[in-house]
């Protein structure tokens, strides 16, 4: 049986660190106990909100509803053979000991995503990148289950709809949904070693290494992230707080003309992608506070909470970089975190 606590603070369980009380909360390790909560009362009666690792999530307010607290665990080898292995992992397994399982086992592919907070549950729902890999390029499908109906449901890739930070359980199956594991395949040798993207190479020139392997990769990308995001657990933050912007090459173009050292990667569709840091930064707010919130003084796009912040005070301070980056560029910056 399940048990039902009340009004539960939120604050271990989100990683800006912010109190928010849950009327009702849950947690929940296997699919028989999630069952068990879908027939119950208080899930027929309630609003839902599903929490993984909260590592992608703003606390604006008390949440007047249930929150499930995933922790299905475990992780399976499905299949293998000399070149790539299969795996299923379970949502509520956390992404950075999952990624550095596999690299200690040799099994190449998402060493690029070492360290990046969440839950592996979290990692699809939207499509975790960094260092130019994105989870989409090694996962094969996404098991769920249904809330409404208890049912297990299986998403191919394709089915997925993956995209920047986006999948269709952002969408069409947003809070329909209960990802429950996740089938990844990796390879065992012949490794894709992706170097290019950022300081990765200079870091691993810095470590002395001549011969990279997806151990050094791991551990460059870890220094990388080390020296310029904040650790959670130390200072509040959920990462990136908004996507990195497409516009259209034209408006690019006009822009640059006025601001020549505006970094700009053409994407398809004659968009280009401009570094949101670039934009924040570029209106002063990088290593400014307001009330207790705050931008991170070495990483622009990083939205922290110095310990007394309330979920509100950091919307707020969302709202003054939107408006201020509109004014000055006309992009219209999009939070990457989801707002409650
Ligand atoms: N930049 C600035 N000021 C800053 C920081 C960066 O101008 O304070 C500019 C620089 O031109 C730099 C460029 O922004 O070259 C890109 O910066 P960075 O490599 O740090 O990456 P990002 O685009 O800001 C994205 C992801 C991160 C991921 C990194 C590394 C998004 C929204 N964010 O950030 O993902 O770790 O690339 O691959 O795409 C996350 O999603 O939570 C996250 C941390």
């Amino acid at each position: 049986m399940v048990s039902f606590q009340q009004a539960v603070d939120l604050k271990p369980y989100n990683t800006f660190g912010l109190h928010a009380r849950a009327r009702y909360f849950v947690s929940v390790e296997t699919a028989d106990q999630l069952r068990d909560v879908l027939n119950s009362h208080i899930f027929k009666n309630e609003k839902r909100l599903i929490l993984g690792g909260g590592s992608n999530l703003l606390l604006t307010k008390d949440f007047d509803g249930l929150v499930i607290l995933n922790r299905f665990r475990g992780i399976d080898i499905l299949e293998q053979n000399d070149d790539r292995i299969t795996l299923s992992v379970a949502s509520g397994e956390e992404w950075h000991p999952f990624v550095m399982h596999c690299v200690n086992n040799n099994w190449g592919g998402i060493e690029n995503l070492a360290l990046i907070p969440g839950t592996v549950g979290a990692a699809p729902m939207q499509n975790i990148g960094a260092y130019g890999v994105e989870v989409r390029e090694v996962i094969e499908q996404v098991q769920g289950i249904e809330l409404s109906n208890g049912n297990e449901m299986t998403f191919n890739n394709d089915e997925c709809m993956f995209g920047y930070r986006e999948s269709v359980f952002k969408y069409e199956w947003r809070e329909r949904i209960f990802i429950s594991s996740v089938t990844l395949s990796l390879t065992k040798k012949n490794h894709r070693l992706r170097l290019e993207y950022g300081t990765i190479k200079e870091t691993l020139n810095a470590m002395n290494i001549t011969t990279p392997t997806i151990q050094s990769i791991a551990q460059a990308v870890i220094a990388i992230r080390q020296s310029k995001l904040p650790d959670p657990r130390i200072t509040g933050n959920s990462g990136s707080f908004f996507k990195n912007p497409t516009i259209p090459i034209q408006h690019y173009e006009m822009i640059v003309k006025e601001h020549p050292t505006m970094p700009g990667y053409r994407s398809e569709n004659q968009l280009v992608k401009i570094p949101a840091a670039w934009l924040i930064e570029s209106c002063g707010w990088k290593g400014k506070k307001y009330k207790h919130a705050g931008v991170h003084h070495q990483q622009a796009l990083v939205l922290i909470n110095d310990g007394n912040a309330t979920g509100e005070e950091i919307l707020e301070l969302s709202h003054l970089i939107q408006d201020d980056v509109n004014k000055k560029f006309g992009i219209q910056l999009s939070p990457e975190v989801n707002i409650i």
